[in-house]
């Protein structure tokens, strides 16, 4: 049979409130035009993010019962520490709430005014928390990543020689590499093991530690696994690890590949930022074995990470993302292609080709998916990584994407085809979407917050 199905049954179920069209415009204008506002009890299909939305697994609830609460020493931090250990081959393992708090604590410790970290792509969390600090966060990003519609199997590579170029310039304010995995910003695509070998090595030759962004390591690994030569034998886990062996530290957000609702940790190999790093810890999350973790959220991300290892998981995820591609190829949207692993990011301006970018056409085209089908995605374009400058000028972003993200092990495949109805009936309606602008905007990272009126 050629149907891949969901390798997993359900155990326990959430109902979803049916809404129709004339509800969701009222609710729309309540939320001032924002997706981010609207209650999830109003969304139909929610694929803002894959982040923390997932379905846990039955053994990962039996886990929750095993959580050690205690202030210091918990069981159940060195029970994940010999997990992370195991899978990153890394010694110190540091629990965060979440991965934005990893990367605070992180960059908080290592890193200082007037520095610069090169990147892939950063996150948006990633960028604002560096320049928060007063880093420069320069996205390297090969140029195929930033063609939606350029096929390459690993859009996520960094470009060695802009790195390069940036290490002899400006070497001195570069306090460490980074790299995401898979790179999120640009349509959740793979970096290949030659790239990420490539890159550590570029480091280590201007003496700098690389530090990689891992949220969706395992997804990574498998696309490794499908499109690398040389890795079809190898088991996910072994790449995995491969990967890890690179680098010198990770921040990772556990509530993607680790198939928990909150969690997340840096992993660091040596010990030289070690002090530094839990005494921000200490400060901003909590004593170093919870860090901000809950005892039983440990045990559930100690099953977790093995879980979001399993293959026949991981092939049905990005099979998942694949499928709906397929549908959006065949009703002539464009997309970041190929598609990536947690998510299928559509390419505003394919459907929206006239509204000029002062108009926001990837929000607009959100908007047009919460009303035409009550599908809340994510605008990452303009908005996202557009700015108001000092002189009230805005800046835009190179590309106008929506992206759809799908929490693991949650829609099942009727969700996929109603939404890739929806989205071809809003491709037909296109001509009546309307374009937005911004009535207020907080400073950072505004797309959380921003209040909008039609254009
Ligand atoms: N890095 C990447 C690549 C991410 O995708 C995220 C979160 C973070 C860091 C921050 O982690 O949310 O746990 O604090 N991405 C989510 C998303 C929010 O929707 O893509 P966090």
């Amino acid at each position: 049979p050629k149907t891949m199905i969901e390798p997993f049954r359900i155990k326990s179920v959430e109902p979803i409130r049916m809404t129709t069209r004339l509800e969701r415009e009222k609710l729309l204008q309540a939320a001032r035009l924002n997706v981010f506002q609207l209650r999830a009890e109003d969304v139909l299909i929610d694929w803002l993010t894959d982040s923390g939305t997932g379905a846990m697994s039955a053994r990962q609830w039996g886990a929750i019962m095993e959580g050690d609460e205690s202030y210091a020493g918990a069981r159940s931090y060195f029970r994940l520490e010999q997990v992370i250990r195991d899978i990153t081959g890394m010694e110190h393992f540091v629990p965060t709430h979440q991965g934005r708090a990893a990367e605070k604590v992180l960059f908080t410790a290592v890193c200082k005014k007037g520095d610069l970290v090169p990147s892939n792509c950063h996150f948006d969390t990633t960028r604002a928390n560096l320049e928060y600090v007063g880093v420069e966060a320069v996205d390297c990003v090969i140029a195929e990543g930033l063609q939606p519609a350029t096929l390459h199997p690993f859009k996520g590579n960094i470009d060695l020689a802009r790195v390069e170029a940036l290490l002899k310039e400006q070497g001195e304010r570069i306090p460490f590499g980074m790299i995401t995995v898979t790179n999120n910003t640009g349509g959740g695509q793979p970096v290949s093991m030659a790239n990420i070998r490539a890159y550590a090595a570029l480091l280590k030759k201007y003496g700098k530690p690389l530090i990689m962004d891992v949220c969706r390591f395992a997804e990574n690994a498998m696309f490794i696994k499908m499109r690398e030569s040389g890795y079809e034998h190898t088991s996910v886990r072994d790449i995995a690890r491969e990967m890890f062996s690179y680098a010198d530290g990770a921040t990772m957000s556990a509530k993607k590949d680790g198939m928990v609702n909150i969690g997340g940790f840096i992993v660091l190999r040596a010990t030289d930022w070690l002090d530094e790093v839990r005494n921000d810890l200490i400060m901003m999350e909590g004593f170093p074995t919870y860090g901000g973790m809950a005892g039983r959220d440990l045990e559930a991300l100690a099953v977790g990470l093995e879980e979001g290892l399993d293959e026949d998981y991981l092939r049905y995820r990005l099979r998942t993302a694949e499928y709906l591609g397929e549908k959006l190829e065949a009703a002539g949207v464009g997309f970041v292609k190929p598609t990536g692993g947690h998510a299928v990011y559509i390419d505003a301006k394919t459907v929206l080709p006239d509204m000029p970018v002062a108009h926001y056409p990837a929000w607009a085209l959100c908007n047009a998916l919460y009303l035409e089908g009550g599908i809340r995605g994510v605008e990452v374009g303009s908005m996202m990584f557009g700015k108001r400058l000092d002189d009230g000028t805005e800046t835009f972003h190179s590309m106008e994407l929506v992206r759809l993200a799908f929490p693991r092990r949650m829609y099942t495949q009727s969700h996929f085809d109603y939404a890739a109805e929806v989205i071809a009936e809003v491709k037909q309606k296109a001509a009546a979407i309307r374009g937005v602008r911004i009535t207020k905007q907080p400073r950072f990272l505004r797309h959380f917050t921003v209040q909008c009126d039609w254009a």
